[in-house]
């Protein structure tokens, strides 16, 4: 692991290159050789994937942001005092834009100590620990670059914890995974912490799938500067210009799922991964999926994994429902 002590209160530890290249190797062709074919998610975010999903934030089709920060809005005062938390220790914390609603109700209350923003991408955690450390006199921010799929044992101790996922990250993850993240979230906490978990709600399918291809195509740079990431990582011959971004809902699985459908019949090498092989034309590889919860799904995934829901807050649509749970 890399440390770095960035200044006075910051503190980032780099766990992304303790994964030994076999396991990354081994990954991304188990992937790559199942049906369909499969790059792990987790790829699209260097940091202009990052950058590139800020700006599907602010897209008008993108109701998901807009409308988790309203209710953040409305209940964070209430999810503070319930919980009383003091560290806030957000998974895939991006940009952590809607997280300084949350900062802004520790603060205000006299309870913020600590904030742990845990991400894969090393370049939005930097930056976002020296804009907060700005912003809020006397917090120290201790970052976690990794994957919270492998790492998750890497968070720091600190006082009374609330772990957020919040951005519909847990259903970018199908059921039997989203379980056992959960279940290891569940494990990584003191009995009595809370956890908050954002999940974005089944709405018309013409709705979500406007806000997975907008007009203006924010969402499909997005989706193939996976390939651009697959090129500088490992030399992949995957040229973004012979794929099409294709975004469909799947009703048996409550998902909508990223494509990048070849539009001709290609040889793909991998000279990194010492792996080719054959697309056809109009052979999809699967990027991404976005699971859409409702309450009884939210609630049962929670208490599978331990937890107890305390709160279910929702928007007068119903397009986005936050859960507060604790661990008993
Ligand atoms: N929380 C922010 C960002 C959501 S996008 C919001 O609500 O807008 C999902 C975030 O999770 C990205 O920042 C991405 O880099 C991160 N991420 C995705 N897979 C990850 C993994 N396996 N481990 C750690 N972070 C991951
Ligand atoms: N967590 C986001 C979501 O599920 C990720 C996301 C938004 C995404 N738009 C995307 C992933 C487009 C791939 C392609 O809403």
């Amino acid at each position: 692991m890399d440390c770095t002590t960035e200044s006075q209160n910051i503190i980032i530890d780099v766990h992304v290159s303790d994964e030994t290249p076999t396991n990354v190797q081994l990954e991304l062709r188990k992937g790559l050789e199942s049906t369909p074919r499969r790059l792990p998610t987790k790829y699209l975010y260097d940091d202009r994937g990052s950058e590139l999903f800020e700006s599907i934030c602010e897209l008008p089709e993108y109701y998901q942001t807009r409308t988790e920060r309203h209710l953040l809005n409305q209940y964070a005062d209430q999810i503070m005092s319930l919980t009383k938390a003091e560290e806030l220790v957000e998974l895939g914390s991006g940009a952590a834009t809607k997280t300084r609603v949350l900062l802004d109700a520790m603060a205000q209350a006299n309870q913020l100590r600590f904030y742990v923003p845990f991400d894969v991408s090393e370049g939005i955690v930097r930056r976002v620990a020296q804009e907060l450390v700005k912003e809020y006199k006397g917090l120290h921010v201790h970052g976690v670059v990794g994957d919270f799929l492998t790492h998750l044992e890497h968070i720091p101790d600190g006082g009374r914890r609330l772990v957020v996922i919040l951005g519909g990250t847990i259903g970018n993850l199908d059921s039997q995974s989203a379980l056992n993240f959960v279940s290891s979230i569940h494990a990584e906490m003191a009995s009595g912490d809370f956890f908050l978990l954002g999940v974005q709600l089944e709405t018309s399918i013409k709705r979500i799938e406007a806000a997975y291809n907008d007009s203006t195509g924010v969402t499909a740079a997005f989706n193939k500067n996976i390939l651009n990431v697959m090129h500088e990582m490992f030399g992949a011959t995957l040229n973004p210009d012979t794929f099409d971004h294709v975004a469909l809902y799947n009703k048996t699985d409550h998902r909508i799922e990223m494509r990048l459908r070849s539009k001709e019949s290609q040889c793909v090498e991998i000279p990194g991964l010492d792996f080719s092989f054959e697309l056809e034309k109009g052979e999809d590889i699967l990027t991404e999926i976005s699971t859409k919860y409702d309450h009884p799904r939210a609630e049962k995934l929670l208490k599978q994994s331990g937890f107890d829901m305390i709160k279910w807050y929702s928007d007068s649509e119903e397009l986005i429902g936050l859960a507060l749970a604790r661990k008993p």
